[in-house]
């Protein structure tokens, strides 16, 4: 957020003036016996409630400059399980865009009903790609045919856009500079690989000694592992993204469901900060690889969204026995070492 200082008072002008600028905070309890220090850049403080909203602004900000949108004509266009399309339907709204959002059956019915308060329109795909079985590539033929079909429709395509990568410069140009030092590591989930890819372009082009690790779902292709089933949505995909590339992360890991879940339990009992399952997916990479950080070491945790929409999920005790048993005493534990702080 770039604050404008106006008569003693301090504001940002619209919508667009809050994005980005999030805090950073240490974690204090997680890494509690760890001689490592564990900081989290809080994405979910964004207005939209996600990082996403750094790449709605920055493609339809830059498509409007450009000539290439067109407020009041343009039929803005994208495929979304929910943080893009919620960053684009305020965008949208805030610019005066027509937006179509197409979604699947797993996105989360109150990010549909976020886009729809907000004037976008939502479309459900509810047939899986016959080839793969997923739903990603029956949402982008989709997105396809509507681009092609309508009047100045305008697909933003988050998959292979490089303003999706270059949103996150200022990511990560925030974390190094709220950082006490130089980070030694940053977790970072990857879907669209947006957020891997804008934070390396910036380590490298300022020359940081930071290495980068990337979180992945178990059951996503993005790093050459096998497809599988996978519950939890924001990090992972079923194809691999055309902003890929293989040197972006130093290490990779790859966090499946259960952990996910854990780790979101975690840091709401211990952190008290409710976030999203990829947020959960970070805190799990970190456990993995505790042992091997060495002392005095700096981690940075993207938390890339808020936790409110994933209530009749992630922290509903019914979902979590139904899918995956009776875990509690893998976050309980935590309650006993939060009340000893
Ligand atoms: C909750 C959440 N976590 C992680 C990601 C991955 O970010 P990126 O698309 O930049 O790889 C996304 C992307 O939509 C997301 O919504």
């Amino acid at each position: 957020m770039t604050p404008v200082a106006d008569s003693g008072q301090t504001f940002v002008t619209g919508l667009t003036g809050a994005i980005g600028g999030t805090p950073l905070i240490e974690l204090t309890r997680i890494s509690a016996e760890s001689p490592f220090r564990t900081f989290a850049k809080l994405e979910g403080d964004n207005p939209g409630g996600s990082i996403k909203d750094r790449v709605a602004l920055q493609m339809v900000r830059d498509g409007i400059r450009s000539g290439r949108i067109v407020p009041g004509r343009s039929v803005l266009i994208e495929s979304s399980s929910g943080n893009l399309g919620i960053g684009l339907a305020h965008m949208c709204a805030y610019y005066g865009i027509k937006f179509i959002c197409v979604v699947d059956p797993r996105s989360n019915a109150q990010n549909i009903a976020i886009m729809r308060a907000l004037g976008a329109e939502v479309e459900v795909v509810t047939q899986t790609d016959p080839a793969t079985g997923e739903y990603l590539p029956a949402r982008i033929a989709r997105v396809r045919e509507l681009a092609a079909t309508i009047p100045n429709g305008f697909w933003t395509d988050q998959y292979s856009n490089p303003l999706n990568a270059r949103a996150h410069h200022t990511t990560m140009r925030e974390i190094a500079e709220a950082a006490p030092g130089p980070v030694d590591l940053l977790f970072c989930a990857a879907s669209s690989c947006g957020t891997l890819r804008g934070c390396a372009d910036y380590i490298r082009a300022h020359d940081l000694p930071t290495r980068i690790v990337a979180v992945d779902a178990v059951g996503s292709v993005i790093f050459g592992q096998p497809a599988g089933p996978r519950l939890i949505p924001g990090h992972g995909a079923a194809l691999r993204p055309k902003l890929y590339r293989d040197d972006l992360a130093d290490e990779v890991v790859h966090v499946d469901d259960t952990e996910c879940v854990v780790g979101c339990r975690q840091l709401a009992r211990r952190e008290a900060i409710l976030a999203g399952g990829s947020s959960g997916a970070v805190v799990a990479a970190l456990d993995q690889l505790r042992d091997r950080i060495p002392p005095g070491a700096t981690c940075v945790l993207i938390l890339p969204d808020r936790g409110e929409r994933y209530l009749d999920t992630i922290y509903s005790d019914a979902w979590v026995n139904a899918h995956f048993g009776d875990i509690s005493h893998l976050w309980k534990q935590a309650d006993v070492e939060v009340a000893s702080c």
